[in-house]
């Protein structure tokens, strides 16, 4: 893991630099998560790099616990942080696959371009399930690559090896839905935007 933390902390300026992919895209996704956000809410999202995400959605809500691996991410994210004048965001060095968290603790979860990233993604999926409350929903968007893109796994693993690349696990659309049930979600809107390998799911623990 202590590769994951370099390698994130090494793109961090970049990645802060860098536009979304698609602005209509990312707008469609902030407004759908909104529809679960009220002034009560109390959020965590992991793997929240520098914090755009978290910053432009903290208005809304009462508080947002915020994780990432990297903390030269985190850094950028709590200077954004204190730029916009946001108080209501705790942002957290820690890897979430080692993280403990209190059982039914938050309203949402937002988990974006990160469950590919992870190692043992069905256990971070079992713990976001417990660590929502009854009623509570997981909103992720996950690359999910397919097809003629597992070419890429032999160059995925040389990279790993050399330190050079993260962990990037190649997951159908199907498997992921899977996953989420699995764990005990049951899945409430799915969206594969066109032109995009992202999907977004909403996923919803039971009361
Ligand atoms: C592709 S970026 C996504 C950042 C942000 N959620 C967004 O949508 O712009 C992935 C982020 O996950 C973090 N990350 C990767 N593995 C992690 C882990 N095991 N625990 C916590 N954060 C992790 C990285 O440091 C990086 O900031």
């Amino acid at each position: 893991m202590a590769n994951t933390a370099k390698f994130w902390d090494r793109m961090a300026k970049g990645y802060s630099k860098r536009p979304v992919p698609n602005q209509e895209v990312y707008e469609q996704k902030l407004k759908k998560t909104r529809e679960y956000l009220n002034p009560h809410s109390q959020v965590f999202d992991f793997g929240c790099g520098t914090g755009s995400t978290a910053i432009l959605h903290a208005p809304l809500v009462k508080h947002i616990h915020a994780v990432d691996v990297s903390e030269n991410m985190l850094e950028i994210a709590r200077g954004k942080m204190v730029a916009e004048n946001i108080k209501n965001i705790t942002f957290e060095c820690a890897n979430i696959e080692e993280l403990d968290v209190q059982d039914d603790t938050y309203d949402v979860a937002l988990g974006m371009s990160i469950l590919h990233l992870l190692d043992d993604r069905e256990a971070v999926i079992a713990k976001l399930f417990d660590i929502l409350k009854p009623g509570g929903v997981f909103i992720s968007s996950t690359v999910c690559l397919q097809g003629v893109m597992r070419i890429l796994l032999p160059f995925l693993a040389i990279g790993k090896f050399l330190g050079l690349l993260p962990t990037i696990k190649f997951i159908s659309r199907e498997t992921l839905e899977n996953d989420l049930i699995t764990a005990g979600f049951q899945n409430e809107f799915t969206w594969k935007p066109d032109g995009s390998d992202a999907v977004f799911i909403v996923s919803r623990k039971p009361d």
